[in-house]
């Protein structure tokens, strides 16, 4: 028995393959194609692990993952590949296109090959489940309620307009094909290996070298937090107990202004290591021009998974937290060795 996860060594894969090889242990294939937002360091403590294979790839190499379907015959696919991140969407949306639309294609075409081939008794078993975001929704006005499974799609910027379209494609593939699919929707993750141009870890990273903390336009757009081992634990009970072609909404019932993040960063750092001069670092806080089309307000309605899957997170957001800006304070080396070329390039071209 083995499966298959694409982009595995991001922020969330990358926690999802530790978290499996630790609670499941069955082998994996892990396929990443290392843009700036992957990371083999992140896998540092499994790359000699024989029930890891690491193999550097694009998804939409359909010839390639047809090869790698073959070889290793993996009961699922989990696919987390994607561009993830919305400013850069915002700048440069082609990589969203080619790989959370076209890239997700050839995945699903080298999957629905794959399948086909298979004996009756593994097609029934098959799962391709499929990773995608609460931002297909859109955004939400102060008093409405969240979202839900069947809340209308509504992306706002390239990146959730491509894994909207993704989206589109997995749900078709179930309905045409019968491949078994699952997708499910999660809210703002957070924890450790976070890439430093995401909200969080931006701002512990940033403030740890003294820097401005970027506040855009008012700071009141809110976003519901979910502690990543959370969400990791959510998508095996998703692969373990979904029923097939089913959506699944996951979110840590945990909805925040980003101010009251930025803040509740601060306050953390001025306990644990006080600035020399006395200050607190809420005295770093910047507020800078906004995001365009920046979406006001996302809220999760979990409820499907909870009620039908048994799902529930562990982490409480100050809980969350407090281990997030802890893990950062003990990885200062993750941290340099991510925050070289590429990364100085994104913040001073974003930024200045
Ligand atoms: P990330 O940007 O940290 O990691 C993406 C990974 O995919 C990287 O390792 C990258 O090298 C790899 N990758 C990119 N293009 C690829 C390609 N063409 N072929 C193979 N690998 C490729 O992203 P993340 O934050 O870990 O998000 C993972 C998934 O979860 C994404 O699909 C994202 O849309 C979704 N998601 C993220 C969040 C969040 O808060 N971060 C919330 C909900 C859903
Ligand atoms: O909701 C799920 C989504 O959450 C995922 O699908 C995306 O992949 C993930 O990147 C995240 O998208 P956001 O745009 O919500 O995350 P980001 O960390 O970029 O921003 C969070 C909020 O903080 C958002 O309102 C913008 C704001 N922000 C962000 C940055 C980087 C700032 O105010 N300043 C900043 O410097």
């Amino acid at each position: 028995m083995t499966i298959l996860v694409t982009g595995g060594a991001g922020f969330i894969g990358s926690n999802f393959v530790l978290d499996w090889l630790e609670t499941v242990g069955e082998p994996l294939v892990n396929l990443d194609a290392l843009t700036y937002a992957g990371n083999k360091q992140n896998l540092s403590t499994i790359l000699k692990d024989e029930r890891h294979i690491f193999v550097c790839g694009d998804i939409g190499d359909q010839k390639m993952v047809a090869r790698l379907l073959l070889e290793h015959q993996p009961r699922a696919i989990i696919n987390f590949a994607a561009e993830s991140h919305v400013d850069r969407s915002i700048r440069n949306p082609e990589s969203f296109i080619q790989t959370n639309i076209v890239g997700t294609f050839r995945l699903l075409e080298a999957a629905r090959e794959y399948w086909s081939g298979l004996s009756l008794e593994a097609r029934g078993t098959f799962r391709f489940l499929h990773v995608s975001t609460d931002e297909v929704y859109g955004s939400l006005e102060p008093n409405s309620p969240p979202f839900t499974e069947t809340s209308r799609y509504e992306p706002n910027s390239p990146y959730s307009a491509s894994k909207a379209g993704s989206d589109h494609l997995v749900r078709a593939y179930q309905h045409t094909y019968g491949l078994p699919t699952l997708t499910t929707n999660c809210s703002n993750n957070y924890g450790p290996y976070h890439f430093p141009e995401k909200l969080i870890p931006l701002m512990i990273v940033n403030a740890l070298d003294g820097k401005p903390l970027p506040v855009y336009g008012d700071g009141l757009q809110r976003r519901d937090w979910l502690y990543v081992k959370d969400h990791c634990s959510a998508i095996r009970r998703v692969l373990e107990k979904g029923l097939v072609g089913e959506v699944y909404n996951i979110g840590g019932g945990n909805e925040r202004a980003n101010i009251d993040i930025v803040r509740a960063i601060c306050t953390l750092l001025d306990q644990m290591i006080p600035r020399a001069d006395g200050h607190s670092y809420v005295e770093y806080i910047s507020y800078v021009q906004d995001r365009p089309g920046h979406d006001r307000r996302y809220s999760i309605d979990a409820s499907k998974i909870e009620r039908e899957l048994g799902w529930r997170p562990d982490e409480t957001f100050e809980s969350g937290i407090r281990k997030t800006v802890e893990w950062y304070l003990a990885n200062q080396d993750w941290v340099a060795s991510v925050t070289s070329g590429e990364y100085r390039n994104w913040i001073e071209q974003h930024y200045s």
